[in-house]
């Protein structure tokens, strides 16, 4: 997206999350980077959580304080329960609460599942899957302890899942990514019907493919990017911005009756390319 059209998107959205307190992991790199951007520009003050990295988080708080909000760096890693605790309850104490859980620190350990060995699957079911339930959780006692704010928003919070169109393709070569994004869409689903009651509203993003360091092999030569574009009805690559400008709609109050729901954001990924020209 060009310079131009998120100058005039932060005219559009500065109000959309003002005074909002949002945590998002995984945000010095890819998605979360863009996501946690856009939500300081749309007035959120914002937690940038890493797990390695702590330069390029740094410069995303630098980004962020830029709009006139607060913002601070956080290390973490989401699958350690301990760590996880700790940092929400930092940022109640220094933000006071919070508002939006984006739960989007997620990786790749890919390998055909005969070699795959068992450390790769753990560590990826360990990040992407429990990690977005260590977060939802420590969100969720805090949204319930501290309610709706009428003057904040209409929920009384907003847990956002990073997910993937492979919680729906199947994915060979990558067993654990897809079986972990699977296991994100019911742990959102399961989460949003039983939180709804508490007016918290829990849904998932599920990007396509997006340009970030996670797929650069699938985009960084242009054979590699002619053979993704064959999957992409709209043929053109997501970029991040794509993603983030998501998260902000699904956060904000614009959305207040959406609970549960997954917002592809794929370029057409899941419809089925293959079938364009036969079937
Ligand atoms: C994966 C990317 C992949 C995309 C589309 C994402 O969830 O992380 O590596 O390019 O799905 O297949």
């Amino acid at each position: 997206m060009t310079g131009n059209v998120n100058a005039s998107l932060g005219v559009v959205s500065a109000q959309l999350l003002r005074g909002q307190k949002a945590l998002v992991t995984g945000a010095n790199s890819g998605i979360g980077l863009a996501t946690a951007i856009a939500l300081g520009r749309a007035g959120a003050d914002v937690v940038v959580n890493y797990v390695v990295g702590a330069d390029e988080a740094d410069e995303v708080v630098k980004q962020i304080e830029g709009f006139g909000v607060r913002a601070y760096a956080h290390q973490a890693d989401v699958s350690d329960e301990d760590q996880v605790v700790a940092m929400v309850a930092r940022m109640v104490e220094e933000f006071g609460t919070i508002d939006i859980m984006v739960a989007n620190a997620g990786l790749q350990r890919d390998a055909d599942v005969t070699e795959m060995t068992l450390a790769q699957w753990q560590k990826v079911i360990d990040v992407n899957l429990t990690g977005q339930f260590l977060c939802a959780r420590e969100a969720a006692k805090e949204f319930i302890r501290r309610g709706v704010v009428e003057e904040v928003s209409r929920s009384a919070g907003k847990i956002i899942s990073m997910s993937s169109v492979h919680q729906i393709v199947p994915w060979s070569g990558h067993v654990n990514y897809a079986s972990s994004k699977g296991g994100v869409a019911m742990l959102m689903q399961t989460l949003a019907q039983e939180l709804a009651p508490k007016r918290i509203r829990v849904n998932a993003i599920a990007p396509g493919a997006v340009r970030t360091p996670i797929n650069r092999d699938a985009w960084s030569t242009p054979e590699a990017e002619a053979d993704l574009l064959r999957l992409i009805p709209y043929r053109r690559v997501g970029e991040p911005d794509d993603i983030a400008n998501a998260v902000v709609a699904v956060a904000s109050d614009l959305l207040d009756y959406v609970v549960g729901t997954t917002l592809y954001v794929d370029g057409g990924m899941t419809l089925f390319p293959g079938f364009a020209t036969g079937g």
